[in-house]
Formats: structure tokens, sequence, C-alpha cells
């Protein structure tokens, strides 16, 4: 039996406890294997993704920060199963029912790769510079669908006017198109299989802080005029602000923090979090922060063989003996937020200061 959008139900878990909620990532693990020699005996793993645990809600933005290293995008790598993750659930409940997108072969894959799409960082990179726009946008329609033709073009003509450029720009290469244009394309090349959760890897790093804005602004009226769900993963903490409605914070792998974005910028509480926040460069001087910046020291540690402990401890500012050995679990601490560190509740961090950000 098939639902109306061409999805096979396959109940595999029970109902979404939460019927705002679209996917529950449950102890995500991203292992990626060491190998060593011509016979390839694995060494050892990095572990790019160690038992993460968060939900998406409909019709949210969540935000995924973290440093570089930090295993952001391959989170949303597994979401999209472009990675078939080592362990762990992620329960979609896009359609009605509960499908563990983890799960299923290549297959079972085909709707939900329509449902859920990816959109990159590197606007250059991700178009092939030898297809016009037209193919570069439609290429998911011919492997995920039935619609060609006449229907195809319009779908496409259709995705590029959305994200605000001319129909008749599908007949063009690449080259023709600025840094911004080409990122609406791969805007509009993610939109045109009508997706309802779109992870976007760093969707505007590349782009000029002149029309990073536009595309933040493109991507907030998509999100409404589509009932779009974004899981928008960034290092840069004054786009997140700008756009997310909830914060997952990552460090080494795993999850550290999570809390609604205005509650996290106020009043951090793991002081990584207050670390990256420290960091944020503010442009207005009336709104520049008095007091001494908090440096984050050091790297991020190497998944591959973390810290004992609490992974943080080597650059953390308030680290005590009990951090060296003791792994803080991540806890619900109340208003919808959880955060992993020994001192939560009696450390007084020092949040972002308001201004404007982007
Ligand atoms: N395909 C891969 N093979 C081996 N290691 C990888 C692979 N992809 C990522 N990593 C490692 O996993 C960690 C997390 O990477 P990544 O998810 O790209 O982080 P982020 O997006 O936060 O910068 C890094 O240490 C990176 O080197
Ligand atoms: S558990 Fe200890 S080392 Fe880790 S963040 Fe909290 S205070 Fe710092
Ligand atoms: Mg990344």
């Amino acid at each position: 039996m098939m639902t109306s959008n061409g999805h096979s139900p396959q109940p595999l878990a029970p109902a979404a406890p939460n019927p705002n909620v679209l996917l529950q990532v449950r102890d995500l693990k991203m292992y990626f294997a060491i190998t060593k020699g011509v016979f390839g005996s694995v060494k050892g793993y990095v572990k790019a993704v160690d038992n993460v645990t968060f939900d998406v809600n409909l019709g949210e933005t969540l935000g995924l920060v973290g440093e570089s290293g930090c295993g952001k995008t391959t989170v949303g790598r597994c979401i999209v199963r472009a990675y078939k993750p080592t362990a762990g659930q992620m329960l979609y409940y896009g359609d009605g029912n509960v499908v563990d997108l983890a799960a299923l072969n290549e297959d079972q894959l085909k709707p939900y790769r329509r449902d859920i799409r990816m959109i990159f960082q590197d606007p250059y990179s991700s178009l092939n510079p030898r297809m016009p726009v037209f193919e570069n946008v439609s290429e998911a329609l011919v492997n995920l669908t039935n619609i060609r033709g006449s229907e195809m073009e319009d779908r496409v003509k259709e995705a590029i006017v959305r994200v605000g450029l001319r129909p008749e720009y599908i007949r063009r290469f690449p080259h023709a198109f600025s840094g911004g244009e080409r990122q609406r394309i791969v805007i509009a090349r993610a939109l045109v299989t009508n997706p309802k959760l779109v992870i976007c890897d760093e969707a505007v790093a590349a782009l000029d802080v002149s029309i990073r804005a536009q595309v933040l602004n493109l991507l907030e009226r998509l999100r409404q005029e589509l009932s779009l769900t974004y899981l928008f993963v960034s290092h840069d903490l004054s786009v997140v602000r700008y756009i997310c409605d909830r914060v997952v914070v990552m460090y080494v792998g795993r999850i550290v923090e999570a809390a609604p974005v205005n509650d996290l910028f106020r009043q951090p509480k793991h002081p990584y979090t207050e670390a990256l926040m420290s960091s944020v460069p503010i442009q207005n001087p009336r709104h520049r922060n008095k007091e001494a910046r908090i440096r984050l020291e050091g790297e991020v540690a190497d998944p591959s063989n973390p810290p004992t402990g609490c992974y943080f401890h080597p650059r953390c500012r308030y680290a005590q003996e009990r951090c060296r050995h003791e792994t803080p679990a991540l806890r619900d601490i109340g208003g919808g937020r959880q955060v992993a560190c020994h001192f939560a509740e009696e450390l007084e961090l020092r949040g972002a200061v308001l201004g404007d950000v982007v």
C-alpha cells in the first residue's frame, strides 16, 4: 500500500510522543575507521558523532553549532543518508508514519531523499559547471521521481522563481552567476522535490557579508511560504542567532548544550557555549563588551583520541578535578534546556551582548 504522496508506510516504532516532532535523532553514532597498511587493518576510529540525541520540531529552524571538526556536517550527512550511521536511530515522522531512516535500504530511502534535502556551503563546488542550471536543478527529479518533460521544466522554473531568479536563467551555465545567485540556484535545487526538511550546512558561510543577510532572509521567507523545517548547521553564532529558534551545541561529536535561542544567548549554561559566544564579533561598537573576552585556547580535541572525563576539560576555565575523570551526562535543567556540565547550576556564565548581528 502506498500513501497519496508515494511513501510506503513502515510502522517501526511507537508514534511520536509530541505531535510537533518531525525528526528524532537517538543515540546517533558515526565512527570512521582509521586503517593502516595495504591490508587496511583498523587502528582505531574517528568518533565524529558519538551518541547524539535531539529532536527537530515541525516548522522550526534548529541550529547546530560548534567549532570546525565537532561533527556537525557528519550529523547532517547521516540524516540525508549520505552515510549509513554506525549506530542509532533517526526517526522521521514526515508522512504521518514513523520510519527509522538509519535502517532503510537504498530503495526504501527514495521518498525520503525527496523529503529531506541538504544545501552545502560552497555554491562553486556543489553545482556542476558543465551543466546548465536546468540540468543542475532537475537532477533530483530525474533520480528520485517520474516527473519528466514539460512538467519537469515547470517545476524547475517554479523553483528558480521562488529563489528570486528569472525563469530564462535555466539555460545558462553556473559560471554566468555571482556567488549569491549560485547559492540561490543551490537552494532551488534543494526545493525542487518539495522537501519538508532542509539541512543547511554553512549555507551562507562562503558568501560576502553584504549578501549573507539577503540569502538568510530568502531562507526565512521560503520556510514560511513552503512550511519548511530547517536544521541549520553553522559555526557562525551571529548567523544562528539571527535565524534559529532553538540551538544545539556540539563539541567533539557530542551535544554539550541545547536551548531556545534567546535563552542560550542571554545565559549560556555550558562553558563551551560561553566561550563560543565570547568570540562572536560585535559589529556595533556601542554593544561591544567592555569586559575582557574569554579566549578559547587550544584546539578542538581529536575525536579519535579524546580527553578523559569531560572532553572540554583541557580548555575549560572552570575545570575541576572531577572533570578530568567523570564524563558529564547531557541532562534536562528545565525551560526546554539541556546541558552536559557537572557545574551547570553553580556557574554564572556570561551571555552574548545584544546588538545587530548579521
Ligand atoms: N569521511 C570521513 N572520514 C574520516 N574522518 C572524517 C570524515 N568526515 C569527517 N571526519 C572527521 O570527523 C570529525 C567531524 O567532522 P565534521 O562532521 O566535518 O565536523 P564539522 O562539520 O563540525 O566541522 C573531524 O575530526 C573530521 O576530520
Ligand atoms: S564538566 Fe568541568 S570541564 Fe566540563 S564544561 Fe563543566 S566545568 Fe568545564
Ligand atoms: Mg562542517
